[in-house]
């Protein structure tokens, strides 16, 4: 085990109907919000409604900012910041999935400093604050209600980038599982995808090896996600069910699995984020493709890590078996599980390793070499 200093300040409401307690939470830290959300589904559900009511219910004045899209734009931020600076709002409150906290972090941030904030991705600058922040997901995949991350897209330069600051953990998040009994199957199952790569990437990409009780944690987790997805494949109106994929989602990304590990390359989202760019396909979508070809070939060189995972998680002998059954697993669950799945051909693979190098230079662990390689292990 690494050392480590572990901080989390997120408050966190768990429990069917506590969407209804927004008002009171963001009351607490401001007494107007500015309300960010995607493009339909708050609507449709009808949970738009409900949140301006508890909002209104609680004395807070709030302004909308909808229409964040998957692979979120900077262009959209920066249109949220100037609402938030002509309107003289207190509190960046997200209702939505990865996309939409994600843009609301960045606009909380972005609204303190009096610079682009798409150099908060491209250049690490960092903010020295930023407006309290809630979040309400609606989807359980990123973990970003209990996260200081946030992912964005550029349209003009093609990139997607990460940034972590210490100001951009919500200061609550609200996790209402009833809120997700909608989500469609495609999204649920981009959400199950993503939430194992969160704990796989440190699990097999921490420089430490010798950590049983991280090593225990995330097979734990594996296990119960696995059986969480089998339960919502039968049943995807199944409250229990809904609840843990809401809780696993928020514990994969929240540092704890991560904790003791040293740091982790996260290949396959460096190369998830580059796909995700250039097609527009969903985060979870492009994990799929790419997590069992970085398996295969990460295997080669850490083949008893691998097996370890074969056998503790999938319940197969042989690195390379283990591989091939999740990648059936995923298959079976209806995820994409080839680049040509996602539209793309073998003459693409340049074009996606330019956008890599481009987003990471040198392609980070894997190098040039091995980002064109496991490319070539996902068609
Ligand atoms: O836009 P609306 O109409 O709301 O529809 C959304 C969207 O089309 C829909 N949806 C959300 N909640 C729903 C619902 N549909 C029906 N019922 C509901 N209750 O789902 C679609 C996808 O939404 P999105 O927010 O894009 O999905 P997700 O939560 O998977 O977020 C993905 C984004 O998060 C980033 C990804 O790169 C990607 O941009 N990530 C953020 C991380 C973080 N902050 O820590 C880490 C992750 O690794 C990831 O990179
Ligand atoms: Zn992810």
């Amino acid at each position: 085990m690494q050392d480590f200093i572990y901080r989390n300040p997120v408050q966190i409401i768990f429990g069917r109907g506590k969407a209804a307690e927004t008002g009171d939470a963001v009351s607490k830290l401001g007494k107007s919000a500015l309300l960010v959300f995607g493009k339909e589904s708050i609507k449709s559900t009808g949970l738009y409604g409900r949140i301006h009511q508890s909002l209104a219910a609680a004395g807070v004045r709030a302004a909308d900012h909808g229409g964040v899209k998957p692979n979120p734009l900077i262009s959209h931020v920066r249109e949220g910041i100037a609402k938030v600076r002509a309107e003289k709002l207190a509190v960046v409150l997200a209702v939505g999935g990865g996309s939409t906290m994600d843009a609301a972090k960045a606009i909380a941030a972005g609204a303190t400093v009096d610079y682009d904030p798409w150099l908060f991705f491209t250049e690490g600058k960092r903010p020295g604050g930023a407006l309290p922040v809630v979040t309400i997901p609606t989807l359980a995949a990123t973990g970003s209600e209990m996260n200081g991350n946030a992912v964005l897209a550029d349209s003009v330069s093609g990139l997607k980038l990460g940034m972590f600051s210490p100001h951009c953990y919500p200061a609550v998040s609200i996790l209402d599982p009833e809120l997700t009994l909608t989500v469609p199957k495609e999204q649920t199952v981009n959400g199950i995808v993503d939430t194992f790569s969160h704990i796989m990437e440190p699990y097999f990409g921490g420089r430490e090896t010798d950590a049983p009780v991280q090593d225990r944690l995330a097979e734990g987790l594996m296990l119960a996600l696995f059986e969480t997805a089998n339960r919502l494949a039968q049943n995807p109106q199944d409250y229990r069910g809904r609840a843990d994929m809401l809780w696993a989602s928020t514990v994969a990304l929240c540092g704890i699995v991560q904790a003791g590990r040293g740091p982790a390359g996260w290949e396959n989202h460096m190369l998830a984020h580059s796909i995700g760019a250039l097609t527009d396909a969903a985060h979870g979508a492009c994990l799929a493709v790419v997590m069992p070809g970085w398996m295969s070939y990460a295997s080669l060189t850490k083949p008893e890590k691998f097996d370890q995972f074969a056998e503790r998680v999938i319940g197969v002998k042989g690195a390379q078996n283990g591989v091939v059954q999740l990648k059936m697993l995923f298959s079976q669950l209806g995820a994409p599980v080839t680049l040509g799945q996602l539209g793309l051909k073998e003459q693409d693979i340049p074009r996606i390793a330019d956008n890599v190098l481009k987003s990471v230079p040198g392609g980070g662990s894997l190098g040039p070499a091995g980002v064109e390689a496991v490319l070539k292990l996902c068609l």
